[in-house]
């Protein structure tokens, strides 16, 4: 790679776990500044005159309407590319796509389905390029859910984020959600235990790939794994889930509603599993009722809606580092 190379945040694996902590940092300070009103002079104008391409080949809600609004906030503009818009996959291949993209914008930010996509793009990129979901990772996503998560549990450390110790209960599918909520876990000292169905368990690559996370720090957080959900809950501070159903699944709707009987998660499981008595819900949304009932969802433990919220955030956080500061996380 060339001095001059961009970096990207395709994974959380990307990520030191002292950055990962700044980037969750900076979109709490963001918040809270912005949110009181001191606003940022100084980064309004970061990106102005310049321009993000958004190339999204599946439906977005949150994603799109965080990264538009950080761009936004940088007094960039977001150039949002569907997957109808362009000529990418059908007229023109992802290397061609790379380079002409590259080369009229600051940045690419890119949902995509296969991971190997979002990395193609990255590898002939001169300009940072953001995943904004693939198969395997959706890093943004979950460092609004640190955010979130430092919210329920503030900590006065200056070290870390003071989340070591904790654990997450994830009761579902093994999706590109968990993988890298369960990397973040472990370089963050977060114990994560996961709850699937026979058969959905995480891939043994991907086993690696936490693995290879644990190993970034001298106290990483475990990884366990269990086809019991009570398992999973006991002791949890958090119990989290996502769709049993991710886009590009969707021909595996009725074999996966079935398979997955019994990890709807409920305050009955949560009881019965002995989850703290303090514990709170999560979930990346959209949001099914198969996985989570309404009186979950709803109900008083629910942060889903700040965790939401918190995708801004966290988006201006990635950006401000990626793309303002060229790839420096301080
Ligand atoms: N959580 C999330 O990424 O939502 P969208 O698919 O709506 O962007
Ligand atoms: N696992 C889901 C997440 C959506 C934000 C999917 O990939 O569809």
């Amino acid at each position: 790679t060339s001095p001059f190379a961009p970096r990207h945040l395709l994974s959380i694996a990307d990520l030191t776990p002292q950055e990962l902590t700044t980037l969750v940092r900076n979109a709490g300070k963001h918040k809270t500044d912005i949110k009181s009103g001191h606003g940022w002079p100084h980064l309004s104008t970061a990106l102005a005159g310049k321009t993000v391409a958004m190339t999204f080949s599946k439906r977005s809600t949150r994603t799109r309407v965080s990264t538009e609004g950080a761009i936004a906030a940088f007094g960039g503009s977001s150039m949002f590319l569907g997957k109808d818009d362009i000529q990418l996959g059908v007229n023109e291949s992802l290397y061609d796509t790379s380079l002409v993209l590259s080369s009229m914008t600051a940045a690419i930010v890119a949902r995509v389905g296969p991971h190997s996509d979002v990395a193609d793009l990255a590898k002939h990129s001169s300009v940072p390029v953001i995943n904004a979901l693939s198969d395997l990772y959706h890093p943004m996503q979950i460092i609004a859910d640190f955010l979130t998560i430092t919210e329920i549990n503030p900590s006065t450390s200056t070290a870390s984020l003071g989340l070591e110790g904790m654990k997450i209960a994830w009761v579902g599918d093994a999706n590109n959600v968990l993988f890298d909520l369960a990397i973040g876990a472990a370089k963050l000292g977060v114990d994560i235990a996961v709850a699937t169905p026979k058969g959905y368990e995480i891939p043994a690559a991907m086993r690696d790939v936490i693995k290879q996370a644990a190993s970034t720090t001298d106290r990483p957080g475990k990884l366990i794994e269990t086809s019991v959900p009570e398992e999973a809950v006991q002791g949890a501070d958090i119990l989290v889930t996502d769709t049993w159903v991710s886009m590009g699944q969707e021909e595996e709707t009725a074999k996966r509603l079935k398979d997955f009987e019994g990890f709807q998660i409920t305050s009955e499981l949560a009881k019965r599993g002995g989850a703290k008595e303090s514990w709170s819900f999560m979930h990346c949304l959209p949001r099914h009722p198969d996985e989570v009932s309404d009186e979950v969802f709803y109900g008083p433990r629910s942060v889903v809606f700040r965790e939401a919220e918190n995708r801004l955030w966290s988006a201006i956080s990635v950006l401000e580092s990626f793309v303002v500061n060229k790839g420096k996380i301080q």
